[in-house]
């Protein structure tokens, strides 16, 4: 397929999804593989086959979750802001479960399943207002953020929504952020939300019946150390469990990031202000976390040009000087027709990719032992164009 090529492991994939049933144990649940994070559809299909169902965040990802056989009964759709048209497709489509995040939200979704004569189970996503370690962009847990709904707002929202026949409450739930390592926030967090979940039934929201903790647990990225799922598991399995309740989880990164490489060849070296960067053909278009986060992913050379061992910046070929995918890494066998890998890349890389600078998007390939599959091949350039209108009448107008 040539470079930039994402590479995905099918056995990584898996051993991961068993992981974390391990660590889960005898807790009653149900897995939501979160779709954002990585949304091909034959990653989709490998996870179908083991039994998750999928939290999607927009009318693309039903789309996508459909087309790859979700039973719509399996998805359930988050997001802070959904259209009343991706509700009012979500809830024709037989999604199974739809999280509000504020009362507006709630009451657009009164009307649309007003409108459609059907009543919609629905779920609440509540602000814990607990701080998580995390980049402060994927840090969502806190007061301060746009997500849930306060928990002082909860009764009240609920309460509003008893009164109508079309939604029937089935959920509440908190997602604290994003690859987040220390199980010390999850703690808190589901204390809290098993409390709002029995206020709630005190309050007979007798139709509640699940409570939800999210994804967001971290994962290993440039040899340092993820979430400890075992540990995270034995701190929050008990309240969870006394709490009566089924728990769902909206893992992402924790089920497909390990298992994914950006394979790139390196196109030139130069020495530049001190500095030896590498450019390779892959940008931050192909894997924006570098640019976008400061992640550092790991960095590996496949097909070693040479031996000498120096300390290098490998950059891309567009145009920013944020367009890098790894910092002061220090390595041999660099040098122009190397291959690298980088590393931990299976969840929010391809997925996050772009068009920019008109660069075609890379190509995907799934491993499964001894045999691969090309899953996704490289954009062609009329693909970058192809919704592109050509006017003649407009461009020719007096
Ligand atoms: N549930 C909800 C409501 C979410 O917003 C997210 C991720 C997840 C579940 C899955 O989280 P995970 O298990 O994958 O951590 N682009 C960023 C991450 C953004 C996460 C957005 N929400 C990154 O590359 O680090």
């Amino acid at each position: 397929m040539g470079t930039p090529a994402y590479v995905y492991d099918a056995e990584t994939i898996r051993a991961n999804y068993r992981a974390l049933k391990a660590a889960i144990g005898d807790l009653p649940h149900e897995i939501c593989y979160s779709v954002k994070c990585n949304s091909n559809y034959s990653i989709l299909r490998l996870l179908h086959g083991l039994g998750v169902g999928v939290d999607i965040v927009s009318g693309g990802e039903l789309y996508r979750s459909l087309r790859a056989g979700f039973d719509p009964s399996s998805v359930v759709f988050s997001g802070v802001g959904k259209t009343r048209e991706e509700l009012r497709n979500a809830i024709k489509s037989g999604v199974g479960l739809i999280n509000v995040e504020s009362d507006g939200e709630l009451q657009s979704l009164i009307s649309v399943a007003e409108d459609l004569k059907k009543t919609v189970d629905y779920g609440l996503r509540v602000n814990p207002d607990v701080t998580a370690e995390a980049h402060p962009y994927t840090s969502t847990g806190h007061g301060a953020a746009k997500f849930g709904v306060a928990l002082a707002d909860v009764a009240d929202i609920v309460a509003s929504a008893q009164a109508s026949g079309s939604v029937r409450l089935r959920s509440v739930g908190v997602h604290i952020g994003s690859q987040i390592t220390d199980p010390g926030p999850y703690a808190r967090a589901v204390e809290k939300i098993v409390a709002v979940a029995a206020m709630l039934r005190e309050k007979d929201a007798l139709t509640l019946d699940c409570i939800g903790i999210g994804g967001g647990f971290g994962i290993g990225y440039a040899g340092k150390v993820g979430m400890d799922l075992e540990a995270l598991f034995s701190l929050i399995r008990e309240p969870l469990k006394a709490s009566g309740l089924k728990v769902l989880m909206e893992p992402g990164r924790s089920i497909v990031g390990s298992s994914g490489f950006l394979v790139s060849s390196v196109l030139y070296c130069k020495r530049s202000g001190g500095t030896n960067f590498a450019i390779l053909d892959a940008a931050m278009n192909d894997l924006l976390r570098p640019s976008l986060y400061q992640a550092e992913h790991g960095l590996s050379v496949l097909q070693p040009v040479g031996s000498e061992e120096k300390e290098w910046d490998f950059v891309g070929p567009v145009c920013e000087s944020g367009d890098f995918l790894a910092l002061g890494r220090t390595l041999s066998g660099v040098a122009p027709g190397a291959l690298v890998a980088i590393e931990q890349a299976g969840a929010y890389g391809f997925s996050m990719s772009s068009h920019y600078n008109s660069r075609r998007r890379p190509a995907e390939v799934l491993l499964d032992g001894e045999r691969f599959a090309v899953i996704r091949t490289r954009d062609e350039f009329a693909e970058i164009v192809t919704n592109e209108v050509v006017d003649l009448e407009w461009e020719n107008r007096d």
